[in-house]
């Protein structure tokens, strides 16, 4: 991977000069001067995936120079690196393998099969799931399974939620919960959904030292410890996932009920591995299976399109240009879809956790702007939300509008209303009110009513939302965000940044439980400090 500031290299320049030219045309104008605008700026993936980008502020030239940044810093070649296992992920000094969770081909890393293990594991999840699900893997009392708990955080619970959540359709008749934060509430909702006896739990964690997994996780098992079960029924319950294999042998996991997750997957990549168990077990393996087979259709096609026709590098190169150009801050994912509901905070953690870096790859402070924010909503109830802002705010906010043509369900014409209003939005967002027939005999407007246009939007179309297609689009989004790492020159693996939080907390939460202060901190952690404390002894 190059190591160069953007900033200086020579295609940036010309992109600086190209954006002053281009940065007042209006969309509706692009589209006036190229007739054949959507065939061009349009790419189709294998007829079940569709991605629309004409509503841009780009032209071909746009195009043409931003292929031309991903060149100038070796994309073809950093992609390739990613692919055949290259410490990439410098910080740590690590391979970058989730690639590998979903690809059936071995791979040899100093001599070692790295698949060997990731095929064990699949074996593992493919028996233990059907077992749990066909009823023949019974619980200590022998009874069947009928509730999963999953105890994870961050990546070890936002990737498994969003899924088994957007595949619902899919579900069996496994009840899964999903615990992450430190909450209490939480934890009393669901021993009263659950009987313990009928219960897996799934502790998550790659490094099987995240406080809020394993503190949740003891409560657990002291609950039931106090509910006399006995601790060896308990553990047989109880299934560690993780990469750290002796931290959970500690705690008294046992050797059986460890799945394994290479230490090469980040935990925003990690879906695809052990840490999808719940995901097989509410949709099946093979629907799981499916979902890798999708995803890793996706991976073929970033390693292996030309650059101008491929779809992550195009997304990617595109929201550059705003970032970087435009200087938008944010970006938008509007799905039509709303059982892809979580797919919001699953891509907030993909993008902000990847690419909010200020240090490049040689230890350099970025002097441009990183990562972009994330945020988003689900169709129609954004529309009576926050669109309000998109049409008619002050900020560009360039958004990935996101649909299913096909649905399974009976109420057609529901779908037929999500579809109008996809299609409507992303139409009103690029052209406004003066270049739109539907708009006849315009009455002159009051100004507030106007509807300026020119704002971008992308539209992803998917054939239909099944475990294949839903892995060509996380795989898509997990590439995109690599592509715009390898040129922003960060380090896209890495996470320090959410370190220094969770040191001070460790510390904050010896004192808060002593209520002993130390008087070094600032005026206002001290402040702030006091008044929880004194309300706490009030309340106690
Ligand atoms: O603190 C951030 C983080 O490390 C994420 O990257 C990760 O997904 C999450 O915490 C959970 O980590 P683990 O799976 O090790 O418990």
């Amino acid at each position: 991977m190059k190591n160069i500031n953007p900033t200086k290299t020579k295609t940036w320049k010309k992109l600086e000069k190209h954006f002053k030219k281009i940065k007042c045309e209006n969309i509706y104008n692009l589209f006036c001067k190229d007739k054949d605008r959507f065939s061009n700026f349009s790419l189709n993936f294998d007829n079940k995936f569709f991605v629309d980008f004409s509503k841009n502020r780009i032209n071909k030239k746009t195009i043409k120079l931003l292929l031309k940044l991903a060149n100038e810093f070796s994309l073809k070649k950093s992609i390739k690196e990613m692919f055949c296992g290259k410490k990439i992920n410098i910080t740590e000094n690590k391979s970058v393998l989730h690639t590998e969770l979903r690809n059936k081909k071995n791979m040899f890393l100093n001599k070692k099969n790295v698949n060997s293990t990731i095929n064990k594991t699949l074996i593992k999840i493919k028996s233990f799931s059907d077992k749990i699900i066909n009823g023949k893997k019974k619980g200590f009392s022998n009874k069947k399974i009928t509730d999963i708990v999953n105890i994870g955080i961050g990546g070890s619970n936002l990737g498994p939620l969003m899924v088994t959540k957007a595949l619902h359709t899919y579900k069996n008749h496994l009840k899964i919960h999903y615990i992450s934060n430190v909450d209490g509430n939480k934890i009393s909702k669901i021993l009263k959904k659950i009987n313990f006896e009928k219960t897996i739990f799934l502790i998550s964690s790659k490094t099987f030292s995240t406080d809020e997994t394993i503190y949740n996780s003891n409560t657990f098992i002291k609950h039931f410890l106090k509910e006399k079960i006995k601790e060896k029924y308990i553990y047989e319950h109880f299934i560690a996932i993780t990469s750290n294999i002796k931290k959970a042998k500690n705690f008294g996991i046992l050797k059986k009920n460890i799945f394994e997750i290479p230490k090469e997957v980040g935990g925003r990549y990690s879906l695809w591995s052990a840490v999808g168990l719940s995901i097989s077990l509410s949709i099946g393996f093979k629907n799981f299976e499916n979902l890798l087979r999708g995803a890793h259709a996706m991976d073929m096609h970033f390693k292996n399109t030309p650059l101008k026709k491929n779809i992550p590098v195009i997304l990617a190169l595109i929201s550059i240009w705003y970032n970087n150009f435009f200087n938008c801050e944010t970006e938008a994912i509007l799905s039509y879809e709303g059982s892809l509901y979580h797919i919001i905070s699953y891509l907030q953690q993909a993008y902000m956790e990847s690419n909010g870096k200020n240090y490049t790859r040689n230890l350099k402070k970025t002097k441009w702007q990183t990562g972009q924010i994330i945020w988003g909503g689900i169709g129609t109830n954004a529309q009576h939300a926050f669109f309000q802002l998109l049409h008619q705010g002050t900020k560009l906010i360039p958004c990935d509008f996101i649909i299913c043509i096909n649905e399974k369900h009976k109420f057609n014409m529901h779908h037929l209303k999500l579809l109008s209003n996809f299609l409507s939005q992303t139409k009103a967002l690029a052209f406004g009110d003066n270049h739109v027939f539907e708009i006849k005999n315009k009455i002159k407007k009051k100004k507030f009513a106007t509807f300026e246009g020119n704002k971008p939007s992308n539209s992803i179309l998917i054939d239909h939302l099944n475990p294949y297609n839903l892995g060509i689009l996380l795989s898509m989004y997990e590439h995109k965000i690599f592509t715009q790492g390898v040129i922003w020159n960060i380090c896209s693996f890495d996470q320090w940044g959410v370190e220094l939080g969770k040191n001070i907390a460790e510390s904050i939460f010896s004192e808060i439980k002593k209520r002993k202060i130390n008087n070094k901190h600032d005026s206002s952690t001290l402040g702030l400090f006091k008044l929880i404390t004194k309300k706490k002894l009030k309340n106690n």
